[in-house]
């Protein structure tokens, strides 16, 4: 999720990009650059690091000019360096762009572009656009961007400027957020709504598709299909606070209902229309090498070892690989039994948290090949890894972890899969069914997260709670584990996630009325088990919520109040079913005042032991 602003008007473009990339920061910085086109030529400066680093080399070098764009990046390909900063150039320096979103087939454009003699300099996709802009020039930069744009194949918010279109900026979008800014002399550009309310609350939001020229006469706009029209212009009536959190109270709210478009971006490319194999590029593991791993060993803290045991019965179920979860805390000082067959999966959002890569360079130094599931391009995670899978969920910026947690699931499901074929353990009948499944979980996703009233009446049964339970089995034995955190880390309330066949074996003493108990009983081999357990707890007087799917109306006559998401595969439910207990532990929190964003004692990324 980078941020990209572009400005045209009377004042020097350098001043208004910087101030507008301050305002877009909370959407991933490491690093930054902006393009002004002077009389003579184009004018750019980039640097790797956050903004101040821009602004003093931009103090260093002034830029004259009155039109310009800038770039704050949040990587998805390409090492967060100088040279991958964007604006990027084409051959002559000529053509300056910036970019957000994933070009999927940025590699077959790059090798079709050297073939005809580009040269290219960085290693990011937003790169070929540079070049094939540049090919298809003939005047006219609009024109040049929608035939350059006929080729691409993935999401785009886009900005260009060219020393041979004086007086231009054009703009395109392709899934990823561009609106435009109607200033009384003047025309911002922004990846989103902070970066131009200091300057104007007058906006257009563009639709996928469009394209637009902005000069000092105005905005031509031009919609999907090449036709003309007006662009409609909307007030923005929020404060620049609101607006960083799209118009959420808290960044978890915005992050919790971002999951939907963030699972679209990480499983963009890698879950083809078509019947083909699971793509997982990154994995670069030919089948004879998913054929020969003996054992893979999931490593994570908190959240991320909770998406470590989904991965490890979603290995299991689909691919019959012997596979175990492992709290980097606890493996950084253990024997652990690694051998040269073991693939370790290691699972960071920050990739930076220390004990899990303590963990991850003791099981290297055994032996093990490691395969990095993280959200931070060039973090020391991704780094160290042989091999990473990036999560494209954008910058998580709220301490609980949520967009995180489920795209991390994807990405399990992905690998198990991809092993699942791999090893013949999947029949193709089988693997094109659960890719169908995954294909729905996006929507899936935003309908659960539609479930905000009854949530909110569940909370209710949570004031003055005096702890609480969390339950499942089987495949949602961890989301009973990442309910209790949720709820413990943002409200306080004491919170237990348990496996619920063990409920008799000492957690049933702790059943009152003033314990509520939250049962996780979708369908599955255990639903019934289920069943019996929340039969135990209300013979006890506790309060029970369960989570089920929509039309299973048996659940009303073994609960107090029920939540439903989608039906999906079990294996995948995981996925969903933790969707509602993330919306109720902020529900709890905001109903108890706290400081939901950045709870007491807790940090997003533990990069200490
Ligand atoms: C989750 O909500 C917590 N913030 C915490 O458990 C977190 O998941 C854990 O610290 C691991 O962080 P990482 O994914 O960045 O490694």
């Amino acid at each position: 999720m980078c941020g990209i602003v572009g400005y045209i008007g009377p004042d020097q473009a350098a001043d208004v990009l910087l101030a507008g990339l301050r305002r877009l920061a909370y959407r991933g910085y490491d690093s930054a650059g902006i393009t002004v086109v002077g009389d003579e030529a184009l004018r750019t400066v980039k640097r790797a690091g956050k903004l101040d680093r821009l602004e003093a080399a931009v103090r260093e070098t002034p830029l004259v000019g009155t039109i310009g764009i800038g770039h704050t990046r949040w990587a998805t390909h390409g090492a967060p360096t100088e040279t991958n900063a964007h604006p990027h150039s084409d051959c002559t320096g000529r053509i300056s762009i910036v970019h957000n979103g994933i070009i999927e087939n940025y590699q077959a454009l790059k090798a079709e572009l050297e073939a005809q003699g580009h040269v290219f300099t960085s290693d990011t996709d937003t790169e070929v656009l540079a070049h094939l802009i540049e090919r298809e020039f003939k005047g006219d930069l609009a024109e040049a961007v929608r035939n350059a744009l006929r080729l691409v194949e993935g999401s785009y918010a886009m900005a260009v400027v060219s020393q041979d279109a004086p007086g231009v900026l054009v703009v395109a979008r392709q899934h990823s957020p561009l609106i435009i800014g109607h200033g009384p002399d003047a025309y911002y550009v922004a990846s989103d709504v902070p970066a131009l309310l200091h300057r104007t609350r007058r906006v257009t939001y563009l639709n996928d598709g469009d394209i637009a020229r902005l000069t000092r006469d105005g905005v031509s706009l031009w919609g999907k299909d090449g036709s003309p029209r007006a662009p409609q212009i909307v007030t923005i009536t929020w404060d620049v606070s609101a607006a960083e959190k799209g118009g959420y109270r808290h960044f978890m709210a915005k992050e919790m209902h971002e999951q939907p478009s963030a699972l679209v971006d990480t499983l963009r490319g890698r879950l083809p229309a078509s019947d083909q194999a699971a793509i997982l590029s990154e994995l670069e593991m030919t089948r004879e090498e998913l054929q020969k791993v003996g054992q893979v060993i999931l490593i994570g803290c908190g959240t991320a070892y909770h998406a470590c045991l989904v991965g490890e019965f979603a290995l299991e179920e689909l691919a019959g690989v012997p596979a175990r979860a492992a709290m980097a805390s606890e493996l950084r000082y253990r024997d652990a039994l690694i051998t040269r067959d073991t693939l370790a999966v290691v699972i960071s959002q920050s990739g930076e948290t220390a004990d899990t890569l303590a963990a991850m360079n003791r099981v290297k130094e055994m032996g093990a090949r490691v395969l990095a599931i993280t959200n931070v391009v060039g973090s020391s995670v991704d780094r160290a890894a042989d091999k990473a899978i990036h999560t494209n969920a954008g910058p998580e910026i709220a301490v609980a972890s949520t967009k995180a947690y489920t795209t991390q699931l994807s990405m399990l499901f992905m690998l198990a899969l991809a092993f699942g074929e791999a090893r013949g353990h999947l029949v193709p009948e089988r693997a094109r069914e659960l890719r169908a499944a995954m294909r729905n979980l996006p929507e899936q996703a935003a309908q659960a997260l539609a479930q905000e009233d009854v949530v909110n009446a569940c909370a209710s049964r949570f004031r003055g709670a005096h702890g609480a339970l969390f339950l499942g089995r089987g495949a949602n034995y961890p989301t009973a584990l990442e309910g209790a955190l949720k709820l413990k880390e943002v409200s306080y309330i004491h919170a237990q996630g348990y496996a619920a066949g063990e409920m008799k074996h000492g957690p049933i003493a702790l059943v009152t009325p003033e314990c509520p108990t939250v049962a996780v009983a979708v369908p599955g081999r255990v639903y019934d088990k289920m069943l019996s357990n929340m039969q135990e707890v209300r013979a006890r007087g506790g309060p029970i919520i369960a989570v089920g799917v929509e039309g299973d109306h048996d659940l009303e006559s073994y609960a107090d109040a029920v939540i439903r998401v989608p039906r999906t595969e079990e294996v995948f439910s995981p996925l969903l079913a933790v969707l509602p207990l993330q919306l109720l532990a902020y529900a709890c929190a905001v109903d108890r005042g706290l400081d939901v964003d950045q709870p007491r004692n807790l940090a997003k990324s533990v990069t200490v032991e």
